[in-house]
């Protein structure tokens, strides 16, 4: 975790820029005026309600949705369309779904191994050992031959951390990661997640779970209706959310959630 405000990080670019995102699917505009900045090693929790555009937030960010207009830098630089740029950036922004998205035929260890292999060319004996070591940081060690579907929600959901790390990326974007698991499981993610944080990881995590706002964010990033509304670190946001949509909202999630 960071400290200190966007505004003392001084000389290093953050790590995510977005300036005037506009997105829309056919005349629906679904984000637009997005400005973001993500320092390096800051935890972004964007929350708001269903709709409002978070996930397309995220997609854009890592080009699995091409934006109308504005500008998205990773690292410092421009995102780009196609190509071989585009496998390099996929590689430097990793990506956690809601569905956890491995490979049902193959292995915990193979779905580790085959993004460092295919794309980063690595070698396949590096690359069993660095999936080992992933592996067994997200506590899955002893599960690695078998198929995900012999592991929990939350076993698997931990895999498909430990595959995005394998690629080494420079941050790691997370849409609602413990939305499909059961009650139970949810802890055994989210303090993977906590552990990456407190290693320095970039993180923009999408979230419902405010608890994990509360402890890891460094700033809670408030979106309704396609834009940001506001931002604030977590205690603040919080203690006393300005907007009245975000009074609603936390109304809702805080008496359910
Ligand atoms: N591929 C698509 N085609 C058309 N409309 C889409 C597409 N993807 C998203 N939308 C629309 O864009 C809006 C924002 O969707 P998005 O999934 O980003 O919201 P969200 O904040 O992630 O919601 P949730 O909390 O339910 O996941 C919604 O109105 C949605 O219906
Ligand atoms: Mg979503």
């Amino acid at each position: 975790m960071s400290t200190g405000s966007t505004l003392d990080r001084g000389a290093s670019p953050p790590m995510v820029r977005v300036r005037g995102l506009r997105k829309s699917f056919g005349d629906h505009v679904v984000l637009q005026d997005i400005d973001l900045d993500v320092a390096s090693g800051e935890v972004v929790v964007i929350a708001g309600p269903s709709g409002s555009g978070k996930s397309t937030l995220c997609r854009c960010i890592n080009r699995l949705e091409v934006a109308d207009s504005g500008e998205i830098t990773v690292a410092g630089r421009a995102v780009p369309l196609e190509g071989r740029e585009l496998a390099r950036l996929r590689a430097e922004v990793g990506m956690v779904f809601q569905q956890f998205n491995l490979f049902a035929h193959k292995t915990v260890l193979q779905n580790v191994c085959l993004g460092p292999v295919k794309v980063l060319g690595r070698k396949g004996d590096q690359a069993k050992q660095r999936a080992m070591e992933l592996l067994d940081r997200v506590g899955v060690a002893d599960h690695a031959g078998k198929y995900p579907a012999q592991l929990s929600g939350g076993q698997q959901q931990r895999v498909a951390i430990a595959r995005a790390l394998a690629m080494d990326p420079k941050v790691m974007l997370f849409d609602e990661p413990t939305s499909a698991l059961d009650p139970e499981m949810i802890n055994e993610v989210l303090e993977v997640m906590k552990g990456l944080a407190a290693d320095g990881m970039t993180m923009v995590v999408v979230t419902h779970e405010m608890g994990f706002a509360r402890s890891a964010a460094d700033r809670v990033v408030f979106m309704d209706g396609g834009r940001v509304v506001e931002e604030a670190p977590p205690e603040q946001f919080f203690a006393a959310p300005r907007s009245t949509r975000a009074q609603e909202f936390l109304s809702k999630v805080l008496t359910h959630g």
